[in-house]
């Protein structure tokens, strides 16, 4: 019999409602401040920015909240994703460990966001709303977010964190195509980023930037609200479609993973594929989960855990979480994905708790990762999933050296066939890492 390299689930597979941790956990999350009272948010002082559907999930006591028929058409489109056992990875690592990757990079933009761009374009819609603003990093959540508004007919503009704005000008194609208009943050057209370019005029710009700058035009527009690609609770919950289909495939194989791996920028891939795993943790038993996250940008693993704003001009609420300072701007590694200086509340608490650990790499070896992954199982992926695949490949080479068969389950989220550019640097010997900002870390901490 041959042995099976790919699982793959059936579209009446796919998980018909999302799952929701918040009812499960030992100890509440200590809730959002409203930044000019500093009292508890009440759901009012979100909806000038969010439509009350998603506010509810944000705060939702259920444990199961169903997907409506319109996003389920929409998942079809490209969910169930495949999970794969990495045999030629395994192979090549010369490892008894067993390596199985969730690949959410088969969705039109490539990659996991448009798992909570449509059921964000959805419930905004509903509400009544002809537009939506929105920050992207490295251009993947903004082209989820232009194809989601393109499905449901409405209106996108991204602010594009200007270095990636002028490096990955294949990622503003994509947004164009699917409708949307895209200015380079910081840009003009927004007080906060008025403000920037009149301090720093060649600003690289920052997530933290950008946000400010979605939330402002949002807050402005009355018929505009703002759409964020990770952090918040209602965006993990969607992403939980992730996880749940894991687990039925690797039931398919057969197998229960030892451990759980992630990249983690803001937490939305991570917390898809691990939070139904955290519900089997929190019943006693589950695998450990892992958190990968770049040196450059050490949310978790050097962050502190405080209240903190989640953009740099100060206009979101106060969450609590673990952070680096919201003036913090991260060296311009390539993975524009996970140069955030916050971490979504919900992970922020798990990791307190102990029900996950988080781990940090500089992006060199985690460039020679992708490079082995790609020259083994074919995917070139996207530099921020690569982190997750160097912490897999760490565990398997470890399992070799205790010789015993260890099962790891990675999410891959997504392809990096716009990211080649950071490829060549990498191939010239040109990529360089960065020390780890501690002075301007700390010096950002100071401010919150
Ligand atoms: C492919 C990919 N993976 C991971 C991330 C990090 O975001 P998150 O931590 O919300 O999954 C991004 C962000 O843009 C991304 O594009």
């Amino acid at each position: 019999m041959h042995e099976h390299s790919k699982f793959l689930l059936a579209d009446s597979q796919i998980p018909s409602a999302w799952v929701n941790v918040l009812p499960s956990l030992p100890e509440p999350l200590d809730p959002p401040l409203n930044p000019h009272t500093r009292m508890p948010l009440t759901p009012e002082d979100l909806l000038p920015i969010f439509p009350m559907e998603l506010i509810e999930q944000e705060f939702s006591p259920q444990r199961e909240i169903d997907i409506p028929g319109e996003i389920m058409d929409i998942y079809r489109l490209w969910r169930a994703t495949p999970l794969y056992r990495a045999r030629q990875l395994e192979k090549a690592l010369d490892t008894p460990a067993h390596i199985y990757y969730k690949y959410e990079g088969t969705s039109p933009a490539g990659s996991h966001k448009p798992n909570t761009a449509v059921a964000q374009a959805y419930y905004n819609k509903r509400a009544g709303i002809r537009r939506l603003a929105t920050e992207t990093g490295a251009g993947q959540w903004g082209s989820a977010l232009a194809l989601a508004c393109q499905l449901f007919g409405l209106e996108c503009t991204v602010y594009m964190v200007r270095i990636s704005y002028d490096q990955k000008p294949y990622r503003r194609m994509m947004m164009h195509t699917w409708g949307a208009e895209v200015f380079p943050s910081p840009s003009d057209h927004t007080n906060s980023g008025r403000a920037v370019l009149a301090v720093s005029p060649d600003s690289p710009g920052s997530l933290g930037i950008a946000i400010s700058e979605a939330v402002e035009d949002a807050a402005t527009h009355a018929d505009t609200n703002y759409s964020l690609g990770s952090v918040l609770n209602h965006v993990m919950l969607h992403q939980t479609v992730i996880g749940q289909e894991a687990k039925l495939q690797m039931q398919q194989a057969g197998e229960e993973p030892e451990v759980v791996i992630g990249c983690f920028g803001g937490g939305s891939n991570f917390g898809g594929m691990s939070l139904p795993y955290v519900l089997d943790r929190l019943a006693g038993k589950g695998p450990r989960i892992l958190a990968v996250e770049p040196a450059a940008c050490p949310s978790l693993t050097k962050g502190t855990f405080a209240y903190d704003y989640g953009d740099t001009a100060k206009l979101t609420p106060l969450i609590k979480m673990f952070t680096l300072g919201h003036d913090f701007v991260p060296p311009g590694i390539h993975a524009g994905g996970l140069r955030y200086h916050g971490a979504s509340p919900l992970l922020s608490h798990l990791l307190r708790l102990g029900y996950i650990e988080a781990k940090a790499y500089s992006q060199i070896p985690v460039f020679d990762a992708a490079l082995q992954f790609a020259r083994t199982e074919g995917i070139i992926p996207a530099p921020e999933s690569a982190h997750a695949i160097r912490a897999a490949m760490d565990e398997a080479i470890a399992a070799r050296e205790e010789g015993r068969a260890k099962v790891i389950l990675f999410c891959l989220s997504g392809h990096g066939h716009f990211d080649l550019g950071s490829y060549e640097t990498y191939l010239s010997g040109k990529m360089q890492d960065y020390e780890y900002p501690g002075r301007e870390v700390a010096d950002a901490l100071a401010a919150i």
